[in-house]
C-alpha cells in the first residue's frame, strides 16, 4: 500500500495537552485552522466551493501506541479501540468532519480542528447529504454526557 500526504494542518495545538485544556472551556466546533494543500494536488480543490462541510483523512503521526482498547474521556472505562475515536489504533488513522470556511488558493479554513499542528492530510472528501444518517444509534456512548 503506498499512501503520501496531500497537504498539512495548520492548528493552534501543538500538544495533546493543549486540545484537552481548550475542550474544557470551549466547543471543538469553534476551533481554527487551515488546511494547507500541497501545489501538486491544488487542481484537486476545483468545485469545492459550496460545500459547507468537509471530510478529512489524516494521520495520527503523534500517536506512537498502537492498542486494541481505549479509556475514553468521560467514561472511565475499557471499550474496544473500533468502538472509539482513540487516536492510539493499529493504523493510525484520524477521520474529522470540518466546518469549511473560505479558500485562499491551496489554503482552504476551517472550524471543528481537533487535529495537532503539522498534522499529514491524507485525503478530503465532500460531506454530502448521503451521510446524514436519519436512523443512528451510538452505542456506549449513549450512556455519556459527551
Ligand atoms: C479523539 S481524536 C478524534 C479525531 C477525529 N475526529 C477522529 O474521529 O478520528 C482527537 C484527539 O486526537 C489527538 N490528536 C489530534 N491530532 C493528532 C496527531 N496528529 N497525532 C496524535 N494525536 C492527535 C488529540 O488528543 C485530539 O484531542
Amino acid at each position: 500500500m503506498s499512501i503520501r500526504p496531500i497537504g498539512v494542518i495548520h492548528s493552534p495545538f501543538q500538544s495533546r495537552e493543549d486540545i484537552k485544556k481548550q475542550r474544557q472551556t470551549h466547543e471543538v466546533e469553534d476551533f481554527l485552522g487551515e488546511l494547507e494543500i500541497f501545489k501538486e494536488f491544488e487542481p484537486g480543490l476545483k468545485d469545492i466551493d459550496g460545500f459547507s462541510h468537509l471530510i478529512i483523512i489524516f494521520q495520527f503521526h503523534k500517536s506512537k501506541q498502537r492498542n486494541l482498547f481505549a479509556h475514553p474521556p468521560h467514561d472511565g472505562k475499557k471499550r474496544g479501540v473500533f468502538s472509539t475515536r482513540s487516536p492510539d489504533r493499529p493504523n493510525a488513522i484520524g477521520m474529522t468532519i470540518v466546518r469549511f470556511l473560505k479558500r485562499k488558493g491551496n489554503t482552504l479554513k476551517a472550524s471543528g480542528i481537533d487535529m495537532l499542528e503539522g498534522t499529514p492530510i491524507l485525503d478530503i472528501k465532500p460531506y454530502t447529504q448521503r451521510d446524514i444518517k436519519k436512523k443512528a444509534s451510538f452505542g456506549w456512548l449513549s450512556q455519556t454526557k459527551k
